[in-house]
């Protein structure tokens, strides 16, 4: 599958190096902006416009006349400047003829709702209108541009993540359900493999319960807007469903593609992880690179960093270990509660380092100029409303001067001992109503499980409960609600084979239907972690639940944040759990579950299973998982106080030491190399200022890098000068 190096025809200075620049809109703007834009990117060392990602009623004013004119121009020109394209199909924004011709492809809410053009996104993807028309201005597109000099990749749709309740919807979701449930012709016709379907989707459903038998086919329907709580199981194939529908018009998009540009990659951009309605594994496997778009939720910096590594992480996981592209991020800006609050100055380099470092080959941005009027007019940019005299603009020359210095890191790549699990479908019933607790979501179990192994300076990847986990030295389940029989039993022989595995509270607890497993929780998990749960004790909002330490505790007996010797906090869940097997590390010490088990640890086979029944307060979670980390024997990448450190490395041998502070004071950094940024020498230790970064290529002999390697994981004051 192609990468990112060498492939498109593009022929620019930059190529092969990383990826700089960010959503470009000419059609927005005059000739007189267009050679600005041409000055400002040389400036800036723009290497990468992505373009025509909204522009079909241009491309295609009326159904079947298309006028290319103005991006054939557009094209030339950056290939003239020295930049590569990234060339969008436009289908996430039909244009107006489109609505009128075909009503019925406009998309319907739950509640019946047909929704009109006027802003984007406005299209059944299971409507066959809407099909055929996306695959024909694909076509149009990769005809004309397929051996476009510029072109370096194709940017299928936009954010793929539209449902829809319609009737096609409707057919839709009826043939991929006879699929799934053993009558893959479904032909509608009441045929033996229709009955026996149908049945077993009573069955999954568990349609016995308010009287949801179906008796035929047509009776199935999307979860339209009912009287009271819908079907659990009918919501999650729905969501299953419509990840591979959209999965269907991506592939169709990109055949197209392949079939008039075979050498130059595909991808779509994926929304950051919480925001995403597809499945990231099954659609990694789909793109021939990932890409992704990632808003900051938050301005402030350790936060920031913990989610920028977490969002890299998880990136690096949908392409299995490949180097992926941030497809955008909003150049100086965060939106809280409605307002745009501004990061501080210096930010836009450390966090784009931030997903560098992490296996990112580009940094490009939504978008490159200010849009003027729509309704995005006041979204931050590269160059903002006020012109090229601006903080953010200076910033981003920094940027791009950065970039080129540390180009040579492109296509080198990350592995980490450790992995958090993430699966969409436990995501996906999680946020079901009827559950013991609203405030339970698996993303942010995940993401408070990540958070304390990097705050440890524990390098981590994020995967699939399906992937091959053998090669982790610690597997943490946080919150993965459904397993099915092979998870569990990959998690089971993990274990066996000598792993340590972490889970926490809400996993394994239902099927890959949404169906309990009996004889208490965790059903799937009861045996490996050695423990049976009686009763589920969620927390109320704000609430929290003391836990005392038992001596043996990853971790050891240590102040709590609250400094009494020997105490944990929990919060939003907690459990009646009995020890069937399991050592207890820590039990709770008031309420309801006095004296009872909140924290065990179970020898299983060769390995460990480590089960924390309450989601920790982040530093109490970070001290249990850096001791299970500990026990499995990880050596931690880098735990300087408020610095974070990853190493690439490419197949040739060669490593590059990246770090990233977010400290508020000057941290010495043990590092042997050169500093791509600043030119220089480093002969043992580099001192970085607070929001400082380096990007060292390590020169020391193997020996000497490993005790570097082992320093970092040293508090300073023990570490010798060198
Ligand atoms: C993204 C989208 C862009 C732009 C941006 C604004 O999700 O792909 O087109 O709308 O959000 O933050």
């Amino acid at each position: 599958m192609p990468g990112l190096s060498g492939e498109g025809h593009t022929d620019d200075p930059h190529r092969g190096g990383l990826w700089f620049g960010g959503d470009y809109n000419p059609e927005q703007w005059d000739a007189a902006t267009w050679a600005e834009d041409d000055e400002l990117m040389r400036r800036a060392r723009v290497n990468t416009a992505t373009v025509g990602v909204f522009s079909w009623s241009l491309l295609e004013p009326q159904e079947g006349t298309f006028e290319f004119g103005w991006l054939d121009d557009a094209l030339d020109r950056l290939h003239a400047g020295g930049v590569r394209v990234v060339l969008a199909t436009p289908t996430a924004s039909p244009p107006p003829w489109f609505t009128l011709a075909y009503p019925d492809a406009m998309p319907v809410r739950p509640d019946g709702t047909r929704l009109w053009h006027g802003s984007r996104d406005t299209y059944c993807a299971a409507a066959p209108a809407y099909r055929r028309a996306a695959r024909r201005i694909a076509g149009e597109l990769g005809r004309r541009y397929a051996d476009h000099p510029a072109l370096a990749l194709w940017h299928v749709h936009n954010e793929y993540g539209t449902m829809c309740w319609c009737d096609h919807a409707a057919a839709a979701f009826r043939s991929w359900l006879r699929g799934r449930y053993g009558d893959p012709a479904g032909n509608g016709r009441a045929s033996q493999d229709s009955k026996a379907s149908l049945a077993a989707l009573n069955e999954a459903w568990g349609t016995a319960f308010w009287s949801q038998r179906y008796s035929s086919w047509d009776q199935v329907l999307p979860p339209r807007a009912t009287q009271y709580l819908g079907n659990p199981g009918q919501e999650l194939d729905f969501r299953r469903f419509w990840s591979d529908e959209l999965l269907a018009a991506y592939l169709e998009q990109r055949d197209v593609l392949h079939a008039h540009a075979p050498r130059v990659p595909v991808t779509t951009n994926f929304m950051g992880p919480d925001h995403l309605v597809v499945d990231p594994w099954s659609w990694g496997r789909e793109v021939d690179i990932v890409a992704v778009d990632h808003y900051l939720p938050t301005a402030e910096p350790e936060a920031g960093h913990a989610d920028i590594a977490f969002v890299s992480d998880w990136a690096r996981g949908a392409g299995r270990g490949r180097p992926w592209l941030l497809m955008e991020q909003a150049p100086s800006t965060v939106v809280d509660a409605g307002v745009l609050v501004h990061r501080a100055p210096g930010r836009m380099l450390a966090d784009s380092l931030g997903y560098v470092a992490r296996g990112a080959d580009g940094v490009l941005f939504f978008q490159w100029r200010a849009s003027r009027a729509g309704a995005e007019m006041y979204h931050p940019a590269l160059v903002p409303h006020a012109g090229p005299d601006t903080r953010v603009f200076r910033e981003a020359v920094g940027l791009g001067e950065a970039l080129e210095r540390i180009a040579e890191v492109a296509g080198s790549t990350v592995t980490a001992d450790a992995v958090v699990l993430v699966d969409a479908a436990s995501r996906w019933a999680l946020e079901n109503r009827g559950l013991p607790s609203p405030h339970v979501r698996h993303l942010d179990v995940a993401r408070a499980a990540h958070a304390a192994l990097w705050r440890s300076g524990v390098g981590c990847d994020i995967a699939a409960p399906s992937a091959d986990l053998s090669r982790y030295r610690l597997v943490v389940v946080p919150a993965v609600y459904l397993l099915s029989e092979e998870a569990a039993a990959s998690l089971r022989a993990y274990a066996a084979g000598g792993g340590q595995l972490a889970v926490t509270f809400c996993s394994g607890i239902a099927d890959q239907w949404h169906r309990i497993r009996g004889g208490g929780y965790p059903g799937a998990l009861r045996d490996i972690l050695g423990i049976r749960i009686e009763e589920l004790h969620p927390l109320q909002p704000g609430a929290s639940v003391p836990l005392t330490l038992a001596e043996a505790a990853p971790g050891g007996a240590r102040p709590s944040p609250r400094g009494e010797a020997g105490q944990l906090t929990g919060r939003v869940w907690a459990e009646r759990l009995r020890a069937e097997g399991a050592d207890v590390l820590a039990a709770y010490a008031a309420g309801a579950l006095a004296g009872l088990p909140a924290v065990t640890r179970h020898a299983f086979g060769a390995g460990t299973a480590w089960y924390l029944s309450t989601l920790l307060v982040a530093d109490d979670l970070t001290a249990v998982l850096r001791g299970i980390a500990a026990a499995a024997g990880i050596l931690p990448a880098g735990a300087l106080p408020g610095v974070r450190v990853t190493r690439r490395r490419d197949g040739r041998g060669r490593s590059w030491l990246c770090a990233v502070s977010h400290s508020a004071a000057t941290v010495t950094l043990p590092a042997v190399g050169l500093d791509l940024i600043t030119g220089r020498e480093v002969s043992g230790a580099v001192d970085l200022p607070p929001g400082g970064i380096a990007v060292i290529r390590e020169s020391a002999p193997k020996k000497l890098r490993m005790t570097v390697l082992s320093m970092i994981g040293t508090p300073l004051s023990q570490i010798e000068p060198m």
